[in-house]
């Protein structure tokens, strides 16, 4: 039931996630900043979701990874986008984002709840 809010605050978050990085780089700043706040409150419900799974199943390092990989995700997209917005992204900067996110997703299908990825 939660790991539905949480890949729904996800959707949602991904879906802004890509009109704002699509703003910002056509140089639409002020659509952006706007769509930015919303992404900013749907940030709110992957973080209070996440949460929300924790006591569900029993604490394991994995998991305790996931919640780490899960916060640092949601700082990286800040991170990405506001570099983005001053045109100076580095490198650096997208491939750990690409990187950390990456992590973050895999973890999150590895571990046994919502869509487990049995191999
Ligand atoms: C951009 C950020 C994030 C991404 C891409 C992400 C992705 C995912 C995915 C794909 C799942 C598996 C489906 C599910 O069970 O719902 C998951 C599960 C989970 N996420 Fe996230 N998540 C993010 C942020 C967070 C945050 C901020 C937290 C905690 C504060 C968190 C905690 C959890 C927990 C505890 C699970 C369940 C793990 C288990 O099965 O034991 N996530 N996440």
């Amino acid at each position: 039931m939660i790991t539905g809010y949480h890949l729904l605050a996800l959707s949602i978050t991904c879906i802004l996630f890509i009109f704002v990085f699509l703003f910002y780089k056509r140089g639409k700043t002020k659509k952006a900043v706007i769509l930015h706040q919303f992404m900013r409150l749907s940030f709110l419900g992957v973080l209070a979701t996440g949460i929300l799974l924790v006591p569900l199943m029993p604490f394991s390092l994995a998991r305790g990874a996931k919640l780490l990989f899960g916060i640092m995700s949601l700082g990286m997209i800040e991170i990405f986008l506001m570099h983005l917005n001053k045109g100076d992204l580095t490198k650096f900067t997208t491939v750990s984002f690409i990187v950390i996110l990456s992590i973050t997703i895999l973890l999150g299908l590895f571990l046994p709840l919502g869509i487990y990825l049995r191999f």
